[in-house]
């Protein structure tokens, strides 16, 4: 049995939310219902009262006490049904100052958005924005539904069915439970960020990575139960800070500190995934101190380079590999070409799987989608992955779990 909140806010198609607390209670779930001071014009307390038999949360503050901290802390699930084009405004900044909003900010469940409203006001520019923007967060937007709606007119806009939008909710429920057990007891190596290869005491060479994708399966392993160590090279303090509790980080800059990192963490762990961007190459030599130019020339000073260790080939063609290792390729090109290469790579390297993702053109930056193909070790396309960051990652994080549930233990 789950705890779910039933976040009830202010348009005429709340009539249609008591089914679905109706839906989640005959599933077996407690339901509290939480709701904004404007849809009790639409469904008034003693209705909720009569369905839930427990006060409904509407104020926010009172008699001191923390009702919506304390909502969101035993909410496994929140529903807002029907969520208005003001409430999703308010979702998608971050408002806290109605009980619906307050709890979904407070909370770190899976939340289920069901909009309904006119069909301009679902189209327009800012509630688009706003829906992308909740979707980019992890919130599961449903779609609405096209035909009548409460103004007479008819178009898309109308609240599905509330059975519907309970058996949706009920689904990534489910998934969610399922998900955050899949790596329990397992411990997981992640590289994130780009080194940098000093060149004096001040310079270095380095590279675009944020590290935004290696903390994005840190944290969705983490929330499958894994036991996880982050490899960070020169990732921003913040991004880091916000990784889930229990994340053990290890900072390193160059290559070489990678690598000496890399293989001393990874030798009890289940999987190591490579996300890093590590430089191929280094200076050859570090000056002790800053180089200078020489005022009287023009001469520019060149800087030799020398190969740097494949972090990943060695660990992937040791003998004390783990029985996971994932490595990644972003590369251009056709799709056969990227395939072509990948598949290469895999063989080259010794991991079980590369996540190839295609840069360059249409994908893989800024806040575009990115779009992973994942490769078997013999080239093979075994599962693909496009959305956010965070949905890569829970799709790879899936993928590996079954991958080590299959290994003979
Ligand atoms: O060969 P390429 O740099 O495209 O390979 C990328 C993959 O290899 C990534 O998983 C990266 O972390 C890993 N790598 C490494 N050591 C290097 C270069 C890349 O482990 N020196």
């Amino acid at each position: 049995m789950a705890t779910i909140v039933v976040g009830v806010t202010g348009g005429v198609a709340a009539f249609k939310a008591p089914i679905v607390v109706r839906e989640c209670q005959r599933a077996g779930h407690d339901v509290y219902v939480a709701a904004t001071r404007a849809s009790l014009d639409f469904v008034g307390r003693s209705t909720w009262e009569g369905i839930t038999s427990r006060p409904v949360a509407v104020d926010i503050a009172g008699e001191g006490r923390a009702e919506h901290v304390e909502l969101a802390r035993v909410a496994d699930l929140i529903i807002v049904v029907p969520a208005t084009a003001n409430s999703l405004a308010r979702l998608a900044a971050g408002f806290a100052d109605d009980m619906v909003s307050l709890t979904v900010l407070a909370s770190d469940a899976p939340v289920v958005v069901a909009p309904a409203m006119h069909s301009n006001m679902w189209l327009a520019p800012a509630t688009q924005a706003n829906v992308k923007t909740l979707r980019e967060r992890g919130v599961h937007v449903i779609e609405p539904a096209s035909g009548a709606l409460g103004s007479g007119d008819s178009g898309v806009g109308r609240l599905p069915e509330p059975e519907e939008i309970a058996r949706v909710a009920l689904e990534l429920l489910e998934a969610n439970n399922r998900a955050s057990s899949a790596l329990a007891g397992r411990t997981i190596v992640v590289t994130a960020g780009g080194t940098r290869e000093p060149i004096d005491p001040v310079r270095f060479l380095g590279n675009q990575s944020s590290g935004r994708q290696g903390l994005a399966i840190a944290s969705a392993a983490a929330r499958a139960g894994a036991s996880v160590r982050v490899i960070a090279a020169n990732i921003e303090s913040a991004l880091l800070e916000a990784l889930p509790t229990g994340v053990q980080v290890t900072r390193v800059g160059s290559a070489l500190q990678m690598r000496e990192a890399t293989i001393d963490q990874v030798t009890d762990a289940d999987a190591l995934v490579m996300t890093a961007a590590v430089a191929d190459f280094r200076p050859e030599a570090t000056s002790e101190s800053k180089m200078k130019k020489d005022p009287s020339t023009d001469d520019a000073p060149t800087i030799r380079l020398v190969r740097n260790p494949d972090i990943l080939a060695e660990i992937g063609h040791s003998d004390k590999r783990p029985p996971l290792v994932v490595g990644f390729a972003a590369e251009t090109g056709t799709d056969e070409e990227i395939l072509a290469y990948g598949a290469d790579k895999a063989a080259r390297k010794g991991a079980d799987f590369i996540c190839l993702n295609r840069v360059g053109e249409s994908v893989g930056f800024g806040d575009v989608p990115n779009d992973i193909r994942l490769l078997d070790a013999s080239g093979h396309i075994t599962g693909r992955y496009v959305g956010s960051k965070d949905e890569v990652a829970a799709g790879l994080v899936g993928h590996m779990a079954s991958f080590l549930d299959n290994l003979k233990r």
